[in-house]
This record gives structure tokens, sequence and C-alpha cells, in this order.
């Protein structure tokens, strides 16, 4: 009896350690990391350091660090999870790519194409796996709405209406959010790569070729359109430097098209409302999510015999997508197979975004 129990143990791969970069939404991935019985949270850093001390006692971590730096540099760390603002994810995951590390990355996988683009090199060149936390296409109703694009049941799609609208959602005027040389920009790279992701994810990968936007910051600056919990004082106009609104006209290589409009606030209706919309010759889908509301939350659209119907499937999403997509990272990096898995959609994701940047500072379409 004891024989077979050794042997069982001596046979179990051993298992990888993870690193956690950031403490804000970092706290999902060491969950998950901690959960995971093929990986061992070893370490986190972070620069709140009650917190870091809470959280290495929760998830029972044996190192802790106050700089990503000493996390990159321990030898017996396989993976490095990246949950810091956005600038600081191109230094992190190329110092741990070319340290022979697999990078788990929150969105957005950069603040410029050209970083990104060095970040997908660095994956490649050290034949490591870059994966970005695109956790919205693990909801269901946008999993059913991938099926039904494939299955051909839209027929042509020449044209998505794409939205994520807040009437009241700056996430804090002191915080880094709102910092240009931190984000990298506001409600655009901030939400757009959600839905950016998803929406490309349910199209099935066509490229966009060419973009035109308007961004605007005119209730940031004037003091309007803070998020609830935000240490920021309503009307207290503050230092705000990217934009609370980006509107954007994106053509696709197969002749289609998205228009797209992100708001962090506007005085309007929509409170936190997520919205797809693809129109396809045959049918259409929309997928309407109000204030991340989980349940039904598709509906097609068509016409059967000159009599217009509107369906609603049942569908329901579990709000697990980063247990989900880390998970689904891990297998990938137990597989052995990391040249599909170097960033590249997640490089075009963030190309979009630099392009709508690109043109509405040049006031003209880009091309990509
Ligand atoms: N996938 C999602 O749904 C989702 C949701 C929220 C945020 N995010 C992304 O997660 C990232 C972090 O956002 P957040 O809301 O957690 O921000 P946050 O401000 O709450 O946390 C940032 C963390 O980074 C740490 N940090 C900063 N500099 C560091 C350094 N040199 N070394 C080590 N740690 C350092 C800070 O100490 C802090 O703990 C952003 O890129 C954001 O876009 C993703």
């Amino acid at each position: 009896m004891s024989n077979s129990k050794e042997l069982i143990l001596t046979a179990e791969a051993p298992k990888l350690r993870a690193a956690v970069v950031g403490l804000g939404m970092g706290t999902a991935h060491m969950k998950a990391f901690y959960q995971n019985p093929q990986t061992v949270l070893a370490a986190i850093a972070g620069k709140e350091l009650e917190r870091l001390a809470a959280l290495a006692k929760e998830f029972k971590v044996e190192k802790t660090a106050a700089d990503w730096q000493e996390l990159v540099d321990d030898p017996t760390i396989d993976i490095i999870s990246i949950a810091t603002p956005n600038a600081l994810h191109h230094p992190i995951a190329v110092a741990a790519l070319n340290a022979g590390k697999h990078v788990f990355c929150e969105k957005p996988l950069a603040i410029t194409a050209e970083q990104a683009e060095e970040m997908v090199e660095a994956a490649k060149a050290n034949n490591r796996i870059l994966e970005v936390a695109f956790n919205y296409r693990r909801r269901a109703d946008i999993g059913m709405a991938r099926e039904l694009v494939a299955s051909g049941k839209l027929g042509r799609v020449y044209h998505s209406r794409i939205s994520w609208k807040r009437r009241a959602g700056i996430p804090g005027l002191t915080s880094w959010f709102t910092s240009a040389n931190l984000a990298g920009g506001g409600a655009a790279i901030d939400l757009g790569p959600h839905i950016i992701d998803s929406l490309f994810y349910m199209l099935g990968e066509p490229r966009v070729v060419a973009v035109s936007a308007v961004t605007y910051g005119e209730l940031g600056r004037a003091g309007y359109g803070a998020m609830d919990n935000s240490n920021y004082t309503q009307g207290s106009a503050g230092e705000f430097q990217v934009e609370d609104l980006c509107s954007a006209l994106l053509r696709l290589d197969n002749g289609s098209s998205v228009a797209l409009e992100i708001t962090w606030a506007s005085h309007a209706v929509d409170n936190e409302d997520i919205s797809f919309e693809l129109l396809g010759v045959d049918s259409g889908l929309r997928i309407f999510i109000p204030r991340y509301a989980t349940e039904n939350t598709l509906s097609l659209f068509g016409d059967e015999n000159g009599k217009q119907y509107t369906r609603k499937p049942k569908v329901s999403s579990t709000g697990e997508g980063h247990l989900a997509v880390i998970n689904e990272f891990i297998e990938h990096v137990v597989s052995g197979d990391f040249a599909s898995h170097a960033g590249d959609y997640a490089l075009h994701r963030t190309a979009i975004i630099d392009a709508m940047y690109r043109s509405a500072k040049a006031g003209k379409e880009v091309t990509l």
C-alpha cells in the first residue's frame, strides 16, 4: 500500500511556480493560481505593503516583493502574471519572457502597438507563452454568438455596432487610470480591449485595415463623471489627461465594418451598459449586458416567410472569467504547445486601439 502511494507521488509532475505582480485585479490571478492543482502561487509583488502581507498570509505565499524585478530575477519562478498599471505591462513581460518565463498579462497587452509587437517578438524568440486576460470572451452569450456566426445562421455579417457606455464611471482622477503616461489613454484603452476582443472572437478574427476615430475628455476635465467608489470629488476638475469618450468606425479586410462607442462618462441614459449588435444578411443578433447582467442577454432577429421574429435563446454566464482564462493559460503551458500562444491576437487588439488614438490625434482615417 505504502509502496504504491510512493510511486504515485514520484510520478507526479512538479507544479508550475507562479508569481503575481499587482494587488488589485491581481487578486483574481492569485485565486486562480492558488486553486489550480497544476500550479503553486509562489510569490506576489505590490507597493501596498500591508495588503501584500495580508494577501501572502491568505494565499500561503512563500515570497513577497515591493517591486516586480525581484520576481522576474527569481530562477525558481515559471510564470509571471501581470496586473499592474498598463504602462508596466511591456517592461515586465519582456524581462520575464527573456528570463524564460511564461507570461499572463492583464488587458490591454500594451499602451502602444510598437510595445505590443516587442512583447510578441520576445515570446516567439524565447519560445514562451504570452496570453492576455480577455475574460469577457468566456461569457456564455459571447460563446453562443460565436457559434451562431460560425454556423452561418447570420449569413454575411456586414456591419457590427459595439459599445460600452457609462454615465459616471471614471475610475478616479488621482489614480494611474487618468494619467496619460501610466494608462496610455482613457476609456478606449480601459474598456475597449474587452469589447474589441469579444467582437473579433465572435466574428472569427477578421483584420482591421482602417480606422477613423474621435476622442473627447470634456466631462473628466470639467469635473463630472466620477465612479461612485473613486476618490475623485465631483466638481473638482483635477488633472484629467485622457479621454472619457471614444467613437470610431473600423473597416475590415472582409469588406465589413464596425461602429464603436465607449464612454467612461456622459450625460446620457446608459449607465454601465455593454452592447454588441451583429447585423447579418440572413439574421442579426444583439447581446445587451446592462450592469454586468448574466442572464438572457442575447436576442436574435430575423424574417421568416415575410414574418419578422425576435427570439431570446436561454443563456446564462457564470461571471468566473478570470478563473477560466487562467485555467486555460495553465493548460497551454502544460501542453508544451507554446508557438500558437505568443499573443498575436492580443497584438491585433492593441494595434486597433493604437490606430484609434492615432486617427483621433491626426483628425483623419489611418490604416493598419
Ligand atoms: N480584466 C479585467 O476585467 C480587468 C479589470 C480591472 C483592471 N484590469 C487591468 O488590470 C491592471 C491593474 O488594474 P487594477 O485595477 O488592479 O489597478 P490597481 O491600481 O488596483 O493595482 C495596480 C497594482 O500594481 C502594483 N504596482 C505598481 N507598480 C509596481 C511595481 N513597480 N512593482 C510591483 N507592483 C507594482 C500596485 O502596487 C498595485 O497593487 C490594469 O492593466 C487594468 O487594465 C483588468
